[in-house]
């Protein structure tokens, strides 16, 4: 049985045929209509979630399957005290498949040891956010249609940013990527990634200015300054607007930079950014529905 926990649980050669499937899933969805007839998933959302949770159970209706589960840990036994084990032991009784976003690092491991269907990480804290990735992947992939020879800013909160980390770990394994990690120095990328790369002779730079690099960037990952893994509130708001990309940073960079964001966002990117064709996180979202419907299926092994 196989879970999704971290995205190098999937070899380069396995995630290449989980996007052809979400492509021809996002070109022939009605083929695909009752592909889950009679499969149920089971969401286990012990954090705030909109699009991860919503686009998980699309894409289990869109291939016919039913959905249930918490979206609020208060509501669940968690808030009596039940384990994740114990929880994940209950919930294999129920469904086919399961999707987990914990406020822990290393919840979705856990699950997964003590579950008799296949887990889904939906988010373990700051730690990884593979399926954020898959949707990261599958959008640059149509994007620039290639995956390889990139140079790929990420910029904002890379401490506490779960989605950088898995995108940086996924994307390590394709051929002439260069990173660029822009961040204030209180949230630079966490060590274990930065030695992650080393190990590898992976190319990475870090700036604390934006605009000093943007230029250069085929791609500008940007994130939310993660306000409920700080300490302190008062380190929040000396940072929350540290970056705000609007239309005269986007006059610097390249025509086809496009700007990519897991969202939600909350002040890093201007609206008047979103009209610019370069603009591409609603479509990410989009995406992100059918790298899951291929994601689901082939954990299920329908595929
Ligand atoms: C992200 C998350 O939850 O980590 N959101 C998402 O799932 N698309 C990013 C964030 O919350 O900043």
């Amino acid at each position: 049985m196989r879970h999704l926990i971290t995205p190098l649980d999937f070899s380069v050669g396995e995630l290449d045929r989980l996007f052809d499937l979400a492509d021809d899933m996002r070109e022939h969805q009605e083929r695909y209509a009752h592909l889950c007839d009679g499969k149920k998933l089971a969401s286990l959302f012990y954090e705030p979630s909109t699009r991860t949770r919503l686009s998980i159970e699309t894409a289990m209706l869109n291939l016919g399957g039913r959905t249930m589960g918490f979206s609020d840990a208060g509501s669940s036994s968690a808030a009596k005290g039940e384990s994740v084990a114990d929880t994940i032991r209950t919930v294999s009784c129920f469904a086919d498949i399961a999707a987990i976003r914990h406020p822990k690092e290393g919840a979705a491991t856990v699950a997964a040891q003590f579950s008799r269907i296949p887990v889904i990480n939906a988010g373990d804290g700051g730690h990884q956010h593979p399926t954020q990735t898959l949707t990261d992947l599958l959008t640059i992939r149509n994007l620039k249609n290639r995956l390889s020879s990139l140079t790929i800013g990420l910029c904002g909160d890379l401490k506490f940013g779960r989605t950088v980390h898995s995108l940086v770990n996924a994307l390590a394994r394709y051929q002439d990527i260069r990173f660029v990690f822009i961040s204030p120095p209180e949230l630079r990328m966490p060590d274990y990634i930065t030695e992650f790369l080393d190990d590898r002779g992976i190319h990475y730079e870090e700036y604390i200015r934006l605009e000093e690099v943007i230029g250069k960037l085929d791609l500008l990952y940007m994130t939310r300054v993660q306000r409920e893994r700080f300490f302190n509130e008062e380190d929040y708001v000396r940072l929350r607007n540290f970056y705000i990309l609007d239309a005269e940073k986007m006059s610097l960079a390249k025509n086809d930079m496009f700007v990519l964001h897991p969202l939600p966002r909350v002040n890093e990117i201007s609206v008047e950014v979103d009209n610019d064709p370069r603009a591409a996180y609603f479509r990410q979202v989009q995406f992100g529905v059918y790298v899951r419907m291929a994601l689901i299926a082939t954990l299920l092994e329908l595929v």
